[in-house]
């Protein structure tokens, strides 16, 4: 079995990077009346306590969201571009009082902004993420609005597109544990847009040097150019890949059928998490469409 736990990561920079993508293109779409079905192959918890044994271990969260919190309330602090405002909003809306405890995972970012008529599936295998999951979910009370599923993701939301209301927003958020993730990412995606076209598609991936994490890009690309799709590709990194401090230092979102609005939201946005969240002289942005 898997031995990623996302509670040792939950609030990191590359959360930031991924929830604050995830919220924007969410937001974008529920501008519309329309019912959306969203899919989240690989889910995690839910809701993770960043003062819980995880986080505290590896403290990634410090680096993170509370850098950003704390940037954002400082006294002479300049107001943060709108992407990073929402996010952080979002998080706060979980928490009472200013300190940040509680943080919620892709499941909890999107049931939260979800109307009653959308739906949302999530995917998880492990068991013991799986029942972390189902037990939060169901303190949500969201009826049939959220479904938890113990199956693999990449095969399970085959059968959920097309979607009815003809309207989908899929997040791809492997661990990347098994190599074969790598490949696994571009083929369901091939797969979904021949199924569903007009899908909006999210992807999270790590910056790593491994010649399948280097090379997931360029087949996102691939896949979207030939269908003939739009795309949007958002990188951070907050330190040196090869320095002495332990932990990932950089991934990336790349985004199928982005909303128009998001890459001015990003152009935006990027520069400030490279100055909040950058470590050393390494920390770096960039952003490409397609
Ligand atoms: C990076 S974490 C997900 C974090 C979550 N998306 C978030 O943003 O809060 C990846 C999760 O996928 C689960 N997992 C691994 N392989 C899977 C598969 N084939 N299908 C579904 N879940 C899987 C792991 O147990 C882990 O909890």
């Amino acid at each position: 079995m898997f031995s990623y736990r996302h509670a040792f990561h939950a609030g990191n920079h590359a959360d930031v990077l991924k929830h604050s993508v995830l919220i924007a293109t969410l937001q974008h779409l529920i501008a519309k009346d329309t019912a959306l079905m969203v899919l989240d192959t690989h889910a995690g918890a839910g809701l993770y306590r960043l003062d819980g044994d995880y986080a505290r271990t590896s403290a990634e969260a410090e680096e993170g969201v509370l850098k950003l919190a704390a940037a954002a309330s400082a006294p002479s602090a300049a107001p943060l571009p709108s992407l990073l405002q929402n996010y952080l909003e979002l998080v706060r809306g979980f928490n009472q009082g200013v300190q940040i405890r509680v943080y919620p995972g892709s499941p909890f970012i999107l049931q939260h902004l979800l109307r009653e008529r959308d739906k949302l599936k999530l995917f998880e295998l492990h068991p013991t993420d799986l029942r972390a999951l189902a037990g939060n979910v169901a303190q949500l009370n969201a009826g049939r609005q959220v479904a938890v599923l113990q199956e693999d993701g990449f095969e399970g939301v085959r059968r959920f597109l097309p979607p009815p209301s003809r309207r989908a927003l899929l997040l791809c958020d492997p661990s990347y544990e098994l190599k074969s993730d790598y490949a696994r990412v571009p083929d369901m995606l091939q797969d979904a847009l021949k199924r569903f076209a007009t899908g909006t598609y999210a992807v999270w991936y790590p910056i790593i040097p491994r010649p399948e994490a280097h090379d997931l890009p360029r087949r996102l690309k691939s896949v979207a150019s030939k269908a003939g799709k739009n795309w949007l590709h958002a990188s951070l990194t907050v330190k040196s890949g090869a320095g002495e401090r332990p932990g990932l230092a950089a991934s990336g979102m790349f985004v199928i059928n982005p909303p128009h609005t998001l890459h001015a939201a990003l152009r935006e946005a990027l520069p400030c998490m490279v100055d909040l969240m950058g470590q050393d002289r390494n920390a770096t942005h960039t952003l490409e469409a397609g």
